[in-house]
């Protein structure tokens, strides 16, 4: 192991097992993002050609930032601020550490709303509100919800409660010990979903839609799109992953678990879009739908399916289960920060954070209602907590790892961490291809995203 390598950290909780943190990396991974934001993103900007360019931008920029970001965490044993202190060794890296814990705090603070959204909609298909008895215009029932005041703010409250809950029984007994059920549980369900969805009459449109390129649809702000959907998906950029991998002994492999994850969560949105996209042609419904996709276009579907009560239960247990591992890892960032650079204990952390996060919370909430005339840059709260989140702070956030990694560490470092000491050896070839795109490749891409995000 090379001389450069930190001391860690007594004393500090870590995950156990192999199985455990890819379950927990792959539950932050797996949210919001894969069930809600990829299927309308794939109906808003032509099928295929999205999931094509998706993909591309997966493999060859984002696996690379997730090594990074596995690079730092193990290699500091830090919260996301520490570790840029800890290796950076100079005043200047810390903000990128900052930028990260922000961009978590901002992410959660309206993930959390949607989150709370999920709950109301699982309680309601629990009710069999979703089948042709349910009496609910999806519409309506829809804008009525999230327009008012006090119910979607209390789901909001009951979700982060959720999370709180989670968190403060640790890594090893909170968040490793709830992914390690949940994920495989989600898993059966958006399986059983998609063969439901693909073996309707008439979703064999759909699945061509998924499958078969049309580059006629796709546009310059679509690339743009297929790119930030990947940074979110596979939350990179936030410190999320960065403060996973500081719990990661230094035994484990972190470049093969980088890559699961990566698939993993890859394969969740293939199958969410499986489980969605032909239900949608099938009921010659158009799949550039937006935002309502999830709460108001499938409902209508489910009322009309037959069993559709209990593919109503299954895809908002799914979607809530979803929202919450993704959640957990959002809060940890700002645990571990208030922890170990504020030296709190973790019960306390878990409740300063969720006082500020309350407050931040409601108003995005009540920004899509009561407080929807609250506007910066035509943006409501809501909206502006997003762009800044997933337009900004993120994209900084996975450029500044990128180059810290790149620039700032040593190669020999870098190979050092990567291969666990030389205990997990890269092919040398591997290697030299993860090295270019870190150090050239990768911080052009997301500089050109960034330039072109800001000027229109
Ligand atoms: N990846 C999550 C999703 O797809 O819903 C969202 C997310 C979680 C983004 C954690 C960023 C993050 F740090």
């Amino acid at each position: 192991m090379s001389s450069n390598q930190p001391k860690s950290s007594a004393n500090r909780d870590s995950f156990a097992s192999s199985l455990g943190i890819l379950l927990a990396m792959t539950g932050s991974a797996v949210g919001l993002g894969n069930l809600w934001r990829f299927p309308y993103l794939v109906g808003e900007n032509g099928g295929a050609a999205f999931i094509i360019v998706y993909l591309v931008c997966v493999i060859f920029i984002c696996m690379p930032i997730m090594a990074c970001e596995f690079i730092i965490g193990r290699r500091s044993q830090a919260n996301a601020f520490g570790a840029y202190k800890k290796l950076g060794g100079n005043k200047g890296w810390k903000v990128a550490g900052l930028l990260s814990v922000l961009a978590a705090a901002f992410i959660l603070s309206f993930y959390s709303v949607v989150g709370g959204w999920s709950i109301r909609y699982m309680l309601m298909s629990f009710g069999l509100r979703f089948t042709s008895g349910g009496g609910i215009q999806p519409e309506s029932t829809f804008n009525t919800f999230v327009t008012g005041t006090w119910p979607p703010i209390l789901y909001t409250l009951a979700f982060l409660l959720c999370t709180g809950v989670i968190i403060v029984a640790g890594v090893k007994n909170g968040i490793e010990k709830f992914t390690k059920t949940l994920m495989p549980v989600l898993f059966v369900l958006m399986v059983i979903l998609a063969v439901r969805s693909m073996t309707l009459p008439g979703a064999g449109e759909g699945v061509r839609y998924l499958f078969k390129p049309d580059f006629s649809k796709f546009t310059a702000s679509s690339a743009i799109a297929a790119l930030g959907q990947a940074f979110f998906s596979l939350s990179l950029g936030c410190g999320t992953i960065l403060t996973y991998a500081s719990y990661v002994p230094r035994s484990e492999n972190i470049f093969t678990c980088g890559a699961k994850t990566t698939i993993l969560d890859t394969l969740f949105a293939l199958i969410a879009g499986c489980a969605i996209m032909p239900a949608v042609f099938a009921y010659g419904i158009s799949p550039g739908q937006g935002p309502g996709l999830v709460f108001v276009t499938l409902p209508a579907i489910f009322a009309e399916l037959p069993a559709g009560g209990i593919a109503a239960i299954l895809f908002f247990v799914s979607l809530f289960l979803a929202a919450l591992t993704s959640a957990i890892s959002l809060l940890e960032v700002v645990i571990a920060f208030l922890i170990e650079e504020c030296k709190m204990r973790r019960a306390a952390a878990v409740a300063v954070s969720m006082s500020v996060f309350v407050v931040l919370a409601v108003l995005c909430s009540l920004s899509q209602g009561p407080l929807s005339h609250v506007k910066l840059f035509t943006l409501n709260i809501f909206d502006l907590f997003d762009y800044v989140s997933s337009n900004v702070l993120m994209t900084f956030g996975a450029l500044l790892a990128v180059l810290f990694v790149g620039h700032k560490l040593s190669r020999a470092d870098i190979l050092d961490e990567l291969s666990s000491g030389g205990l997990h050896p890269i092919p040398a070839g591997l290697f030299k291809t993860f090295y270019f795109i870190i150090r050239w490749a990768a911080p052009v891409v997301i500089i050109g995203i960034l330039v072109a995000g800001l000027l229109g």
